[in-house]
């Protein structure tokens, strides 16, 4: 079971940000990820839409095996992973928006998070928020319309420059200092957000605790990766791959990328 691979996915190419955390920290590990970016965005959907979908990828990852799976998405995991959890014995990893280091960090006693519909209106994120933003002010904003373009490969379009100043303009009238990045799409967007939002506020992203927390799960279930001779990470997308392509561009690892019918 241990040399077997890690599992990720998410509802397009955005889960990419916490692969590339994964795969850094974890050098030996072997992972398939899988990007069903024809079904995204997933923010808008219903709860029942999203864990059909979420139990669909996760269906699809243990046929090919993997040990562990990590919801590489913040609305799959706030919406499915209790769902995906009862139904499987694998573990499961999920991703949630960090406003617990950004509250506690916070000087200014105002932060911002950005994220999907979905992640916002969902119960774990309510119960997130009422715990660690009693003293302080919380700016939640929907970022409708920005995964679309992201997953178009539009990052330098001037409607995703529009689209980013409507949603993170107003936050700064609140004087946060802190912006939690609460969809694993956003990461892709830090050039774009700072040079709007400048140096001063600090960006919060979760990928790297999310490969902490792999590692630690993996060491408690004895599933740490025997040494192996070759890694070649497999990623797989059901839609055209060149944007996948052109994002993972510079990685420096052995992957291929497969388009899918899914
Ligand atoms: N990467 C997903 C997330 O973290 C994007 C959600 C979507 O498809 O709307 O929430």
């Amino acid at each position: 079971m241990n040399n077997k691979p890690i599992g990720l996915f998410d509802s397009g190419i955005g889960g990419t940000s916490i692969w590339k955390e994964v795969i850094k920290l974890l050098p030996n590990e072997k992972t398939i990820y899988l990007a069903d970016s024809k079904n995204a965005p997933y923010g808008k959907k219903s709860i029942e839409e999203i864990i059909q979908l979420s139990v669909k990828n996760t269906e699809y990852l243990l046929s090919k095996g993997c040990k562990i799976i990590i919801v590489a998405c913040n609305t799959a995991t706030t919406n499915a992973i209790d769902y995906l959890r009862n139904k499987y014995t694998v573990p499961f990893i999920g991703i949630e928006p960090a406003i617990k280091p950004a509250a506690l960090q916070s000087k200014t006693g105002a932060i911002g998070i950005l994220a999907t519909k979905g992640t916002l209106s969902s119960k774990l994120f309510e119960k997130t928020a009422n715990e660690y933003s009693k003293n302080i002010t919380t700016i939640e904003q929907d970022g409708d319309g920005l995964v679309k373009l992201i997953e178009e490969g539009k990052l330098n379009s001037v409607e995703l420059k529009t689209l980013l100043n409507k949603y993170l303009k107003p936050m700064l009238n609140f004087n946060i200092d802190h912006l939690v990045l609460g969809c694993t799409h956003y990461p892709y967007l830090i050039p774009q957000i700072k040079s709007l939002i400048g140096e001063d506020v600090k960006i919060i992203d979760s990928g790297e605790a999310v490969a902490k927390q792999t590692k630690a799960v993996l060491e408690k279930n004895n599933l740490i990766s025997f040494p192996q001779d070759t890694i070649q990470h497999q990623l797989y997308i059901n839609s055209n791959k060149t944007v996948l392509q052109n994002i993972l561009k510079n990685t420096p690892t052995n992957y291929i990328v497969t388009e899918l019918h899914f």
